[in-house]
């Protein structure tokens, strides 16, 4: 860090969910390392990458977790949302049925998250307009029924990620 100091003033778990393959894992490359790869791979059980911020002059140490969308590689739900003070909810915008099952994925992270959880939902590829299967408008005005934030992100352009989540930080914030 800057000057030297390695001072944490906090540390936030952020979590991320939604379907396999909607971008999860390039959503937090991205983030975390600025790295993006088009021949990502399906998590198998959990992962979590950190990067530290400074959000309002204090340093924040963002532990991101990352878990499969695939039921069958997904780790112990109660054990990943424990402690959890924000979540990206994912989809893919060119899916629209990585959207539809969003309903459940919310249902999910209300049982099992903290209550004063704050919730980003993500449409992601936006890169992939021209198959576009989900509107914009559609999904916000599904974030705001739910009470959620809402952005639509491109891992592989790098568009609004860093936003995506500089929102939520502060928010907990
Ligand atoms: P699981 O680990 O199985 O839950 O999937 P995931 O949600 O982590 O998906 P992952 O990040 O592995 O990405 C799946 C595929 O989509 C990979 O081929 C990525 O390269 C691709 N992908 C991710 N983000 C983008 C994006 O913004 N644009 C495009 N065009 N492709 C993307
Ligand atoms: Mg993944």
């Amino acid at each position: 860090m800057a000057g030297g100091s390695d001072k944490i003033d906090y540390v936030f778990k952020v979590v991320l969910i939604g379907d396999s393959a909607v971008g999860k894992s390039q959503i937090l490359a991205r983030f975390a390392r600025n790295e993006f790869s088009l021949d990502s791979k399906a998590t198998i059980g959990v992962e979590f990458q950190t990067r530290t911020l400074v959000i309002q002059h204090k340093s924040v140490k963002a532990q991101i977790w990352d878990t499969a969308g695939q039921e069958r590689y997904r780790a112990v739900t109660s054990a990943y949302y424990r402690g959890a003070v924000g979540a990206l909810m994912v989809y893919d915008i060119t899916r629209r049925q990585s959207f539809d099952h969003i309903s459940r994925w919310l249902e999910e992270l209300r049982s099992h998250a903290d209550r004063n959880i704050v919730i980003m939902l993500v449409g992601n590829k936006t890169d992939l307009e021209d198959q576009r299967a989900v509107t914009t408008e559609d999904a916000r005005e599904f974030a705001q029924k739910e009470n959620l934030f809402f952005l639509e992100t491109s891992a592989l352009e790098a568009t609004n990620v860093e936003n995506a989540f500089q929102t939520v930080l502060t928010e907990i914030f």
